[in-house]
């Protein structure tokens, strides 16, 4: 049985507090139910499925989501705007994601991205760096951090990657837990895991439909 981990990247979505409310409540019933059915009579599920949800900043609490989807390098001081790694760390977040591609495109740099997975694992939150190439893999960070390959060409474009190129940069990444993203959905999400051999899958898109997300995550499971 391999351990798999699903991660939501809601961005900046939904737009109230009350539809976030309803779509994690769902996502949250919807797991609790595939937990308790089993695929066939004596079938166990053949993978064990960590779910991770990463909403917009201000809704966390309210959710008591376990995953962010960035923070600053510092854990306190004259940082206007900031929310720092030991904030999330007492609100109950597990994890964060560090340079997403729509982050480094609005300027976020490599010495930027390196501070921040630093500052997470200090506090012993678990950092996933998103990457869209083998280059952008910091050489000096001690510690385990979950990697993401992202290609750009396929980020909320409806065209993902092929297997075949996924799988190759699967292999080349130098780290054992890499997740899948990008355009990932319930038709193609196993092969990421299966074919590919990925741990687990990054999700956008279909992570704000709870049906289409509880898809992924029955199929990846069975
Ligand atoms: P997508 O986004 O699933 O909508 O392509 C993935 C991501 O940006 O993490």
């Amino acid at each position: 049985m391999k351990k798999l981990l699903i991660v939501a990247n809601w961005k900046m979505n939904p737009e109230r507090l009350t539809q976030a409310k309803l779509l994690f409540n769902s996502v949250k019933q919807g797991i609790k139910k595939i937990r308790n059915t089993r695929p066939n009579r004596n079938q166990r599920f053949s993978n064990r499925v960590e779910v991770v949800i990463c909403p917009p900043f201000v809704y966390l609490s309210a959710l008591k989501a376990n995953g962010a989807q960035d923070c600053f390098w510092e854990n306190k001081g004259a940082y206007t705007g900031e929310i720092s790694p030991l904030m999330l760390k007492d609100i109950g977040v597990k994890y964060v994601l560090i340079g997403h591609s729509e982050r480094r495109a609005r300027g976020e740099t490599f010495e930027m991205i390196n501070k921040k997975i630093k500052a997470v694992l200090k506090v012993g939150l678990k950092p996933i760096l998103c990457i869209d190439k083998l280059s952008q893999i910091p050489k000096d960070i001690q510690g385990n951090y979950i990697l993401a390959y992202e290609p750009v060409f396929a980020i909320g474009t409806g065209k993902p990657c092929s297997v075949e190129r996924s799988k190759k940069m699967r292999k080349n990444a130098d780290n054992n837990f890499v997740l899948y993203g990008g355009s990932v959905n319930s038709q193609n999400a196993k092969d990421y895991i299966e074919k590919a051999g990925f741990q687990g899958l990054l999700i956008g898109g279909a992570s704000l439909n709870s049906k289409e997300f509880l898809r992924i995550i029955k199929n990846v499971a069975i």
